[in-house]
């Protein structure tokens, strides 16, 4: 049970860091090709986001053991739920305004994108290390 989650991440990684960066930089150079391109990917890795999450809870509870890396998968956690949030919420702004962000709000929203790319980056960071550093899913520990 626990493989379906490191099956989806690669999914929800891969969408929402190059749809993240392609969108946030077609807003801030003013390129629009990238910022509709950007926009889509993202609302792919938006999509992928929610079973990712429900899945990543699956693998918690299937694990055999956490191996001395309980407070690292609690705050793996708890990043995956703020980034589940997040995106959620940058869609539902951009769906308030049927799909197209006022111009004064662009800046903002790209700025929140790009923080979400990073806050991807660290989670999948943390994700890497339960399993590679503490050994979670992969040994009996
Ligand atoms: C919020 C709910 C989440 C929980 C409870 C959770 C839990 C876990 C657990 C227990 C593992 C290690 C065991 C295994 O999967 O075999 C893991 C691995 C991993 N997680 Fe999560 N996760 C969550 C969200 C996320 C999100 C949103 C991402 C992506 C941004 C992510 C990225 C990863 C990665 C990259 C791995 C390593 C996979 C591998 O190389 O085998 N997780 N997660």
């Amino acid at each position: 049970m626990h493989l379906i989650h490191p099956a989806l991440v690669h999914f929800s990684v891969a969408f929402l860091v190059t749809g993240g960066l392609l969108e946030a930089a077609g807003i801030l150079m003013r390129r629009q090709g990238w910022e509709q391109a950007g926009a889509v990917l993202l609302m792919a890795g938006t999509l992928f986001l929610a079973p990712t999450v429900v899945a990543g809870f699956l693998a918690q509870n299937s694990v055999a053991g956490f191996n001395g890396g309980g407070a690292e998968v609690n705050l793996h956690e708890r990043f995956g739920l703020v980034l589940l949030g997040l995106f959620a919420a940058l869609t539902l702004w951009k769906g308030w305004n049927r799909g197209r962000l006022p111009a004064d709000h662009k800046p903002l929203y790209a700025v929140l994108v790009l923080a979400g790319v990073l806050l991807t980056m660290v989670t999948a960071w943390i994700g890497g290390h339960l399993v590679y550093g503490y050994g979670i899913g992969v040994t009996s520990g």
